[in-house]
């Protein structure tokens, strides 16, 4: 993928039929839980991007099977955890911060030495979330200040189940350890603030696994075997939301969005555009395994700001960026509140959205915890830079679309982080771009 991407705007309409990749954070749970089977996952709609290669690649490295049966069709043969090897080398997660907490969790219940590393984002974000519930739990851990940033080493080995009141809401926390718990003498509990995505626990109930559940908070009982079912992966809402906002805000638009995740841990993105003034409806509903999908048919709309905040937020977090842009379009004002995770994201998404989006023309002002987004502006082109954010330089070359004139956003090398064909999709869409 090239590094900078030239958009001419305004487009005037896009149009079409669209199928959306898989859900990254699914495709993640598959390989992960699936090499922790003792059978065969055959998983399908697999999303081929960096960081669900990632996941793959250090799977691979601990001895585990995947053979690639189609494009999107992924065999995992399953070695339980006992049958996970040593890695001779170091583990690279790339850009993927799933990759490594959810690792974390696993190899904490191994009885080996590893070492987990990433790239430059990966080693500024906070992984004490992580490894102090870990090392509480036994496991062996050591890094960059006092092992709350990777490079990180793990030893594996007994682990005792534990009782966790996690900070924020978050999926990859969760996520970690309850696969840890899994292999943990006795009950591991894990409690949030606020429902994060519940992928995990839909997945390891499908492969037998039994999980108790209180409102926010979960249980395991260690000991647990999972059981090989296959996955089909729908697709990602949060690749979606980008094709949402491009419908909505650029006159003349009609999308048809086929085969997106509907979990209600994930649609926030869908309540806060409906309650702008989006026409977004849902057709087709229906379920891959445990998980609802949908087919979106969006069509463009006038948009007002809102406030947002709360328990909201974890079920729009990766969709923010783009909802800002819908934001700063908007008539009104909008105010986004309790996003203070975003700044832990690939890059501080919330500087990056301010200082971004403003280039263009956009009133933004950056709160710690959110943003106070003026609507009404006129986009126009400029420079921007997308801070090898994959979702930045996304919701960039979507305002691209909307802004007169020439955009020049850099930094589109991190697209394939998630979405691999999103250029080509613009450009079959009709946009210009060089
Ligand atoms: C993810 C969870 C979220 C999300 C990330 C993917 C996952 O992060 O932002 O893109 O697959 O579990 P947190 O768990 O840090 O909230």
């Amino acid at each position: 993928m090239v590094e900078q991407i030239r958009v001419q705007g305004p487009s005037a309409g896009i149009k079409g039929e669209l199928m959306i990749p898989g859900d990254k954070s699914i495709s993640h749970r598959a390989v992960l839980l699936g090499a922790l089977t003792e059978g065969t996952v055959e998983i399908s709609g697999f999303l081929p991007g960096a960081d669900c290669l990632s996941s793959v690649s250090c799977l691979r490295q601990m001895g585990v099977e995947i053979e690639e049966t189609g494009p999107g069709a992924l065999k995992v043969h399953g070695r339980g955890w006992q049958g996970l090897k040593e890695p001779s080398d170091v583990l690279d997660v790339g850009n993927s911060g799933t990759t490594m907490r959810l690792l974390l969790g696993i190899l904490a219940g191994t009885d080996f030495f590893s070492v987990l590393t990433g790239d430059a984002s990966i080693r500024r974000r906070p992984m004490g979330r992580v490894t102090e519930p870990l090392q509480k739990m036994g496991a062996q851990i050591q890094g960059r200040s006092q092992g709350k940033l990777a490079p990180l080493a793990i030893q594996g080995g007994k682990l005792v189940g534990c009782q966790h009141l996690s900070a924020v809401a978050s999926a990859q926390v969760k996520s970690a350890l309850l696969l840890a718990g899994l292999r943990a003498e006795g009950k591991t509990e894990v409690q949030e603030p606020a429902v994060s995505r519940d992928h995990t626990e839909r997945m390891l109930r499908t492969f037998g696994v039994e999980i108790g559940q209180e409102g926010n908070r979960l249980w395991v009982e260690g000991g647990q075997k999972l059981q090989a079912v296959p996955v089909q992966v729908p697709g990602d809402i949060s690749s979606a939301a980008f094709w949402l906002v491009a419908a909505s805000i650029i006159p003349n638009s009609s999308l048809y969005l086929k085969q997106v995740g509907v979990n209600p841990t994930r649609t926030g993105i869908l309540d806060v555009l409906q309650a702008m003034g989006a026409r977004i409806q849902l057709m087709n509903y229906r379920r891959f395994g445990d998980e609802p999908v949908a087919d979106l048919l969006v069509e463009s709309a006038e948009l007002q700001g809102v406030e947002i905040g709360g328990e909201l937020i974890p079920r729009l977090i990766d969709e923010i960026p783009v909802l800002a842009l819908a934001a700063a379009v908007a008539r009104g004002r909008t105010i986004i509140r309790d996003a203070a995770e975003l700044r832990v994201k690939e890059s501080d998404r919330l500087a990056a959205i301010s200082r971004e989006l403003s280039k263009l023309g956009a009133t933004i002002e950056e709160m710690p915890d959110g943003l106070i987004i003026e609507g009404g502006a006129k986009l126009e082109g400029a420079r921007v830079e997308s801070y090898h954010d994959h979702r930045m330089a996304m919701t960039l070359l979507i305002a691209g679309l909307v802004a007169h004139g020439t955009t020049t956003v850099s930094g589109c090398e991190a697209i394939p982080v998630s979405y691999p064909d999103f250029v080509s999709s613009l450009q079959r869409l009709g946009a210009n771009l060089d």
